[in-house]
């Protein structure tokens, strides 16, 4: 069983943008302890990362048919994008929302998320490890069903 787990805009900066906030890790340190979680748990990992808004729409769309769950960062996206929390809920698998830092600790813009209605989970700042905490919990939830 696959997990889809994606990125959103700017994301593929990791390491170097804003490290103070983000963190030294990279993208590929991300996708790496994505997939050793995953399989760890019995589950394959499908990464993606983009800064479009439609790619990962679509990639949402796709998820309904290949995988079993979904992990999403929507970076930027979280606090704008009507399109994306929509087609969350049209897929009806659970998802686990990240972020990297503590959005609550943050400029007001950011306390906002389009996206957590349509989470079963939420895990904010806890840097790169909120990416296997949130595969662990879809793992648990995935067994128990
Ligand atoms: C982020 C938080 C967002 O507010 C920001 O726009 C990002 C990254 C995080 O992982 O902490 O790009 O989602």
């Amino acid at each position: 069983p696959r997990l889809l787990i994606i990125n959103g805009p700017n994301l593929n900066l990791l390491g170097t943008r804003e490290p103070g906030i983000y963190g030294a890790s990279t993208l590929a340190d991300v996708e790496q302890l994505c997939r050793e979680s995953a399989s760890a748990l019995g589950f394959e990992a499908e990464l993606l990362q983009s800064n479009h808004e439609g790619v990962i729409i679509d990639a949402i769309q796709a998820a309904r048919n290949n995988a079993v769950g979904i992990v999403i960062n929507p970076a930027a996206y979280t606090h704008t994008s009507v399109a994306i929390a929509d087609a969350l809920r049209a897929v009806e698998l659970p998802v686990v929302e990240v972020h990297l830092s503590n959005v609550h600790s943050r400029e007001e813009f950011r306390r906002h998320s389009y996206v957590s209605p349509a989470a079963v989970a939420v895990i904010a700042g806890a840097g790169i490890n909120g990416y296997r905490y949130a595969v662990d919990h879809l793992a648990s939830l995935l067994r128990e069903d």
